[in-house]
């Protein structure tokens, strides 16, 4: 065994983080927004920042995306500061903002085509690369409407598409569902599936946990500008959550009661407005207790521990509220 090249092959090994953020704050007057939170983004890697509306999310892929200034801390995208080498950052990454701001006077593909020009790319390869994102988009029909005949699906999906024109290395996505209907959510996440499945990078903000959950390798949970928990979403649920959840309704007045009456029962319990939720390994098990305790849940469900659970523990609130 050869001791000294080992320690130099094992740091070739791992790949330099293509985001690196330490301390990373964000203030707007007195105000901050972004509390000096620290992560880092590998190549390849589906990272997400889930929270809840206010949370910080957008400031941070603002940061993130060369467009907007810390007020503290460090940050580097593929290796550059942003504020001595923005543009240089922005040519490289595929934005998708939180509210789509597509050319409403353009047609679909002529969408693509101007923003192809804007990274001044020349005009036979951006027609190409149109035309297979258009095709990956499931726009190809449409791509002479106009995009105000598009529903919101469809419009979030060209600017998905139109985020992709100059082959970035990382695609930042802020909220990429959010005000879709479920079909419309599902066609969008089996998209950027097969994105994250071609090894791009893509880095997504959600409040929702079902997305966080599909499509993240490794996540943060972010709170108040601060970063509460981090990992992949099956560490998440191990550390902070049991592994099964009973959910009972004994009715809107009772639940507070029946709450007293239970406790001790199951490792952990939350009062929620409507419902008692309690966890355990073994919901059916802590459901026969109850019952057996002579309580009766107007209806009672068992599920599988969620992000939602993770953040309720963390915060003693809802993703939504
Ligand atoms: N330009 C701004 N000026 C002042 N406050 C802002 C500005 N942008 C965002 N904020 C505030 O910063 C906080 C975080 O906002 P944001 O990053 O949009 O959160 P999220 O995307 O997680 O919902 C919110 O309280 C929001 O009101
Ligand atoms: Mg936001």
């Amino acid at each position: 065994m050869v001791a000294h090249g080992k320690a130099g092959l094992c740091s070739t090994l791992v790949p330099a983080p293509v985001i690196s953020a330490q301390s990373l704050t964000k203030k707007y007057d007195d105000f901050t927004a972004v509390a000096g939170i620290d992560f880092e983004v590998a190549p390849g890697e589906s990272f997400g920042l889930l929270g809840p509306n206010g949370a910080g999310k957008s400031t941070t892929m603002r940061m993130i995306g060369a467009v907007s200034t810390r007020t503290d801390g460090e940050l580097t995208i593929l290796g550059l500061d942003p504020n001595t080498h923005g543009p240089d950052i922005r040519s490289q990454l595929g934005v998708v903002p939180q509210q789509d701001n597509l050319d409403l006077d353009l047609r679909v593909r002529d969408n693509l085509l101007v923003y192809g020009r804007y990274f001044g790319l020349p005009r036979k390869q951006i027609a190409e690369r149109a035309d297979e994102l258009l095709e990956f988009a499931q726009l190809a029909d449409r791509r002479g409407a106009k995009v105000d005949e598009l529903s919101g699906g469809m419009k979030r999906r060209l600017t998905i598409a139109r985020a992709l024109i100059n082959d970035p290395r990382i695609l930042l996505l802020d909220e990429p569902t959010t005000g879709l209907d479920p079909q419309a959510r599902h066609i969008l996440w089996d998209r950027l599936f097969r994105l994250k499945e071609r090894g791009t990078t893509l880095v997504l903000t959600t409040h929702y946990m079902d997305e966080a959950e599909q499509l993240c390798d490794r996540l943060v949970v972010v709170d108040k500008g601060q970063i509460m928990a981090e990992g992949s979403p099956a560490s998440l649920i191990r550390d902070y959550s049991s592994r099964e959840v009973l959910e009972v309704r004994f009715g809107s007045d009772k639940n507070a009661e029946a709450a007293e009456r239970v406790q001790g029962i199951g490792e952990r319990i939350e009062v929620l407005p409507d419902r008692l939720l309690i966890y355990s390994d073994n919901g059916e098990a802590e459901l026969v207790k109850i019952t057996e305790m002579g309580l009766h849940p107007i209806t009672s469900l068992v599920r599988r521990s969620s992000l939602e659970d993770v953040f309720l523990r963390l915060t003693g609130r809802s993703l939504v509220e």
